[in-house]
């Protein structure tokens, strides 16, 4: 059995994989191709990348002992660049994707699951139809291709499924299972600032997971777990980096760049040097800043990225840098909700658990990423004063309307967005915007939990930040919030209240927006909004 869990989530079968592989049909939706799958977005090569990326059960070696079961994304390249893709860690992750701004992307999506599937490019700028959203997806056996001009950003994005059925969404198990990776985008005023490449860019997917005794991965555990779970999301016990747990690498005495992205479920990172040197942060989830920018630690919520610079030219071989994180953040009421809960919450701690919502002690630390320094390098590699010249902020006129979005819980069913949760490809009269419009969104947090709330297809600049409310707890995040650059996703701390402006270009149809708590997103805090002409 796959992942134990609760409901309709147990029992599911690990079908062979070639069964599955072997005859795909149409999904009869859009035009087919010559491959007969559905074929979205661009009929028209040549295409400057071809790739074919196929989900399926596997199993990886992530603990010693028995290999886990998993679902996986695996990749072939079928025209371009060869390095378009490169594997990471070995395990589960789905293999990192490097496109370059201006290619014509194309893609085969593989459905090898029981179940339906879609492959979502979150954070890039797609056409409403290649986007992956749950309105349409690829059933098992099935394949979809999709293609799309890549027009964003250098930076670091990422791609994970995002079905939605009738009984809720499954974005949350399909990804726990091992369904996410990395994708970068690159381009030429990037390149021309010689930032640490090879083997000194490091691309870090942070996930928390919990096993079994036999290394089987657990999602929900019981009844009241699920509840839990509902409220405050799936939280693991141990951090993976890449799908692994021994995540220590061996260093030179030089400047590397460190490209991260949280792809926890729920968990919300306060990562930080173990020497207490500031965090030198170079960008975020659109792309680099305009200079570098330093901060005590970083804040990093689920789908968000960081691109950070450490120099360790300064260190001598036998120096150990220790990248950490705080655990007290994951708490159901922060730091804020009295340390008994947490401190009792590893062992025979139920209560801890289903309250305090940490599953390590009060104080402890994860480990995220021990650097080992074992050899001294001399390179001349400096941080650069100036990072983007392109970096644009959508221009707000000062009477922008300001379309207000409240995030709040609705007794036993989890949160919602203006009092309503996903209803399909509906969308109301306030959630149509305009095809070349620049609004400006604002975020309301009337709940007692953080909400990372994401925008689909586009990104944005924070143009606003504010405590309003309670919301008391998780103020210890604050100082980490890394606002200037561009984002797809911002988190929302309760009692704030936060702006965005957005730019609505380019495509018109239906995209979505909702909360990156997988959790919260399954059980409906996610709605569409349609651009019109
Ligand atoms: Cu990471 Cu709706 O997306
Ligand atoms: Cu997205
Ligand atoms: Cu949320």
């Amino acid at each position: 059995m796959l992942l134990r869990s609760v409901g309709g989530l147990a029992g599911i079968t690990v079908l062979a994989p070639t069964a599955l592989l072997t005859a795909y049909h149409d999904t009869a939706v859009a035009g087919t191709n010559r491959d007969g799958a559905a074929h979205y977005g661009l009929e028209n090569g040549p295409f400057d990348v071809d790739i074919r990326l196929r989900a399926q059960p596997h199993t990886a070696p992530i603990l010693p002992g028995t290999p886990s079961e998993v679902w996986r994304y695996t990749a072939e390249l079928r025209n371009g660049p060869a390095d378009t893709i490169t594997p990471v860690g070995g395990s589960y992750t789905g293999p990192l994707i490097r496109l370059r701004r201006g290619q014509r992307f194309h893609a085969r999506l593989e459905n090898g699951l029981p179940e339906d599937t879609t492959v979502h490019w979150h954070g890039l700028h797609v056409p409403s139809d290649v986007d992956g959203q749950p309105r349409l997806p690829i059933k098992p056996g099935e394949a979809m291709t999709v293609a799309f001009d890549v027009v964003d950003r250098a930076g670091l994005y990422w791609y994970h499924p995002h079905p939605h059925g009738p009984n809720g969404g499954r974005v949350g198990f399909q990804s726990y299972a091992g369904l996410a990776g990395p994708l970068v985008i690159e381009d030429e005023a990037e390149r021309a600032l010689g930032l640490p490449a090879g083997e000194r860019e490091m691309f870090l997917v942070i996930q928390d997971r919990s096993f079994a005794g036999d290394n089987e991965l657990t999602y929900l555990d019981s009844g009241m777990g699920t509840m839990m779970t509902r409220m405050r999301g799936f939280l693991g016990d141990r951090i993976l980096v890449n799908g692994q747990p021994d995540t220590a690498r061996e260093v030179a005495t030089r400047p590397y760049r460190l490209r991260i992205l949280n792809g926890s479920n729920s968990r919300i990172y306060k990562l930080a040097w173990s020497d207490g040197r500031p965090m030198t942060v170079l960008g975020t989830d659109g792309g680099l800043l305009g200079a570098p920018r330093q901060y005590p630690f970083v804040t990093l919520a689920p789908a968000q990225r960081i691109d950070l610079w450490v120099d360790l030219s300064a260190n001598e071989p036998g120096d150990e840098l220790h990248l950490l994180s705080d655990s007290y953040q994951a708490g159901m009421m922060g730091d804020g909700m009295g340390d008994g809960c947490k401190r009792g919450s590893r062992r025979g701690g139920r209560m801890g658990n289903m309250m305090g919502g940490s599953e390590l002690p009060a104080g402890a630390r994860f480990d995220i990423l021990p650097l080992r320094v074992t050899r001294r390098e001399r390179g001349n590699e400096r941080l650069p004063k100036r990072l983007a010249e392109d970096l644009q902020a959508p221009p707000v006129e000062r009477d922008a309307p300001v379309r207000r979005f409240k995030l709040s819980m609705v007794m036993m069913r989890g949160f919602a967005i203006n009092g309503r949760q996903f209803e399909g490809a509906t969308v109301a009269d306030d959630e149509i915007v305009h095809l070349g419009s620049t609004e400006v969104w604002e975020f309301v947090n009337d709940s007692m939990m953080p909400h990372p709330m994401h925008v689909h297809g586009l990104q944005f600049a924070v143009v606003g930040r504010e405590q309003i409310g309670g919301g008391r707890g998780w103020s210890g995040l604050a100082a980490g919030l890394v606002d200037s650059g561009l984002h797809d996703t911002v988190l929302v701390l309760p009692g704030e209240r936060v702006r965005i402006a957005l730019t609505f270009a380019d495509f018109e149809g239906l995209y979505l927006y909702h909360c990156h708590n997988m959790e919260h997103e399954d059980n409906g805090m996610m709605r569409y909004y349609r651009v019109r002409a």
